[in-house]
């Protein structure tokens, strides 16, 4: 990327200069996911590099729930967002207040929060989960039914996957609700690619496809099996990311770009690292009980 390399090269001497490391999600895109990032992956990995981290500056990038999740395990650390309107539709979908009352109509019933919410509803929750580990974490309840929020779609995915009852919120991810089955048959029929879809899709797509999974899962389900043409029904910068990764398999459309992480930029990460903005932070009464439920996510790990 020769019209990116100055901006990579004075955020890599910055980034030096202030010890930082700089985290970002998969659907970053590929100037800063391969550009500046020095830990890359889902949220689950996010997650766990934040909980791990020696520097004393993160810089996030990625939506601002991810910043918070990284804050809360990592509360000795500074949290810098490159911009703080990265939000997320599946974050804006719910409130404490909602989890409170979810609980008295479901009393005794477990609550478990995708971490694609805010710090506020992580702290109402028994455990938090990606979609790397749904599952994992809604059998380690132990329950005969659980509140899952708010994902109405991964919440589908991981009740056919248990078995167990689960008590869904009506929330979607603005970028994954919109894949058509019509999109995934075309992909199949026309190019021959097989499927590989996010379980934020709609389930009659996560139906045609044939994997199911995160974001670093995806990858690692390429390197299983490395397909000759492959669709993968997520966000646009994945494959983007992925290409350089094997260059021997071909990537086919449909994707859908995340408003929200494209906020983040070569230059807003730039001024993040030279004016140290913007600082994300978590209330410690709210941060000491989400980190409970954070905590929980990690023991149980991917
Ligand atoms: P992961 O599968 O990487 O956890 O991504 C979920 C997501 O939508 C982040 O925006
Ligand atoms: Fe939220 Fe969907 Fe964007 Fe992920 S892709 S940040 S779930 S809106």
């Amino acid at each position: 990327w020769p019209l990116h390399l100055p901006w990579i090269d004075a955020i890599a001497r910055l980034k030096r200069e202030r010890g930082a490391v700089i985290m970002a999600h998969s659907y970053q895109s590929p100037e800063i996911f391969h550009g500046v990032a020095d830990v890359t992956g889902d949220s689950l990995a996010l997650a766990q590099a934040a909980a791990d981290c020696d520097a004393e500056l993160i810089v996030l990038c990625g939506v601002h729930f991810m910043a918070e999740t990284a804050k809360i395990l990592a509360p000795n650390r500074t949290v810098l967002i490159p911009d703080l309107e990265a939000g997320c539709s599946l974050a804006s979908s719910i409130t404490a207040a909602d989890v409170r009352a979810l609980r008295a109509q479901h009393p005794g019933a477990p609550v478990v929060t995708y971490v694609n919410t805010s710090a506020a509803v992580k702290a109402e929750s028994d455990a938090c989960c990606t979609s790397a580990n749904a599952v994992q974490v809604v059998e380690a309840m132990g329950a005969d039914k659980v509140i899952f929020l708010p994902d109405r779609f991964l919440g589908s995915h991981v009740a056919s996957q248990t078995g167990i009852e689960l008590v869904l919120w009506n929330g979607v991810c603005e970028v994954h609700e919109q894949f058509t089955v019509q999109q995934a048959r075309h992909a199949r029929e026309r190019f021959d690619a097989v499927l590989v879809a996010h379980p934020e899709c709609p389930p009659e797509v996560q139906a045609e496809a044939d994997f199911v999974g995160s974001t670093t899962a995806m990858g690692r389900w390429l390197e299983r099996e490395r397909p000759d043409r492959v669709a993968l029904i997520t966000e646009c910068s994945m494959a983007d990311n992925l290409r350089t990764r094997f260059p021997q398999i071909e990537f086919i459309k449909p994707c859908n770009l995340c408003p929200h992480m494209k906020r983040i930029t070569l230059p807003n990460i730039h001024a993040c690292l030279s004016e140290l903005r913007h600082e994300v932070t978590v209330p410690d009464d709210v941060a000491v009980k989400a980190r409970r439920a954070l905590e929980r996510m990690l023991a149980i790990g991917r």
